[in-house]
């Protein structure tokens, strides 16, 4: 028998959160253009799974070249982003190849399209730095690095040219989303093209991308679309949202411990009294945080209970307190379906439930449902 920890992958879920997203997208900028965001691996949960589940999105953005051939490979027709672009000028061939769209935001970029000897115009999106200093071209450049990309499309090099921005702080700080917004808006007036700027948490935010107009507009939504809230203060399933990934073991072994006695590595929980304890076929190799305390939310045989003491490599310790009848293999939800949220162990954590789905580890066997054949 394989070491029982699993990682199941609900397509309808995949789905069903895009249909939702999209829909309160549309409600306001009707016919807008849904990417669905599936870099790292689909948010670790794989890239089959992810071109299933979002076959109904307008196209797919991604990082990695492997994981577009990937997407082609499974039979994925419609346009897929390079969200960071292209590294060299041998990649273009790869470009060309499976028919990407590219982000532009560097001025090398530029000159390498300029070199460069294209089959077929490439989709292309300038992203501006608009505040997040992370990619883009600073505000003052951004105008005379936007004529070279039209100066492209007009030789034939480039097809579409968009506008595009990212913002920092989408998820807790309406003010600073304005400031980027007005900044996008006032570098990007007049040019042609469609434009490009909200991921999850800005599509989720009522109204945000009606202020830059009626035009052609893309979202990007990511996470929301795996069933994780992009809001550190709303809940997923407060957005209707429902989580895609579920990691579930079973307690592989259960003792007394005796009030003192120290429990796991460093004995970082200590006994307050005599009380069971349940050992779990999950640790840090399988993905789970180590950083997780004491606390952190585990659902057993159906009852929600707690994280106990240090996360090993391949075990962690449950609370049986409120579980009493729970024994060697009962079903245990480390997050998602049936336990808590993904949002609520990386809050524990003090992390993001981005980082929990995406450092799911590659020794966790996933299974997709529904499998193939079965509808
Ligand atoms: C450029 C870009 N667009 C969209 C997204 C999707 O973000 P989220 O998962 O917060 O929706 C990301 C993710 O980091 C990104 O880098």
């Amino acid at each position: 028998m394989p070491r029982p920890i699993l990682a199941t992958i609900d397509t309808h879920a995949l789905a069903d959160n895009l249909g939702a997203v999209s829909e309160f997208a549309r409600a306001t900028l009707p016919g807008v253009f849904v990417w669905a965001v599936i870099k790292a691996r689909g948010y670790g949960h794989g890239i089959e799974a992810a071109v299933r589940g979002f076959a109904q999105a307008d196209g797919l953005a991604l990082l990695d070249f492997d994981e577009a051939v990937q997407c082609r490979t499974l039979g994925w027709r419609k346009p897929i982003l390079l969200l960071e672009g292209f590294f060299e000028p041998a990649d273009l061939a790869l470009v060309q190849a499976y028919e990407l769209a590219i982000v532009v935001h560097c001025a090398e970029q530029l000159d390498m399209l300029e070199s460069a000897t294209l089959g077929r115009p490439v989709d292309a999106w300038v992203k501006l730095n608009s505040g997040m200093h992370r990619l883009g071209f600073q505000p003052a450049e951004y105008r005379r690095q936007y004529a070279r990309a039209l100066a492209l499309q007009a030789g034939g090099c480039l097809g579409q040219v968009g506008k595009m921005t990212h913002f920092a702080r989408a998820d807790d700080d309406p003010g600073t989303t304005r400031a980027q917004l007005d900044c996008f808006r006032s570098i990007t007036q007049g040019l042609p093209g469609p434009v490009s700027v909200c991921n999850s948490a800005a599509t989720l935010t009522a109204g945000l991308s009606r202020t830059l107009g009626d035009g052609p507009q893309a979202v990007r939504p990511g996470v929301c679309l795996y069933g994780a809230s992009p809001f550190p203060a709303k809940t997923a399933a407060e957005l209707h949202l429902r989580p895609a990934m579920t990691l579930a073991s079973v307690l592989i072994s259960t003792h007394r411990m005796q009030a003192g006695d120290g429990l796991g590595y460093g004995h970082a929980y200590r006994a307050p009294h005599d009380m069971r304890v349940g050992i779990v076929a999950c640790g840090y190799a399988d993905g789970y945080p180590r950083h997780a305390p004491t606390g952190t939310p585990v659902q057993v045989a159906g009852v929600r209970t707690r994280l106990l003491g240090t996360v090993s490599m391949d075990m962690l310790a449950v609370d049986l307190e409120p579980v009493p009848q729970a024994g060697p293999g009962a079903p245990v939800v480390l997050w998602g379906e049936g336990g808590p949220s993904v949002n609520e162990v990386a809050a524990a954590s003090a992390t993001i439930g981005y980082e929990l789905l995406t450092a799911l580890a590659p020794r966790v066997p996933r299974r997709i449902l529904p499998a193939v054949g079965s509808g």
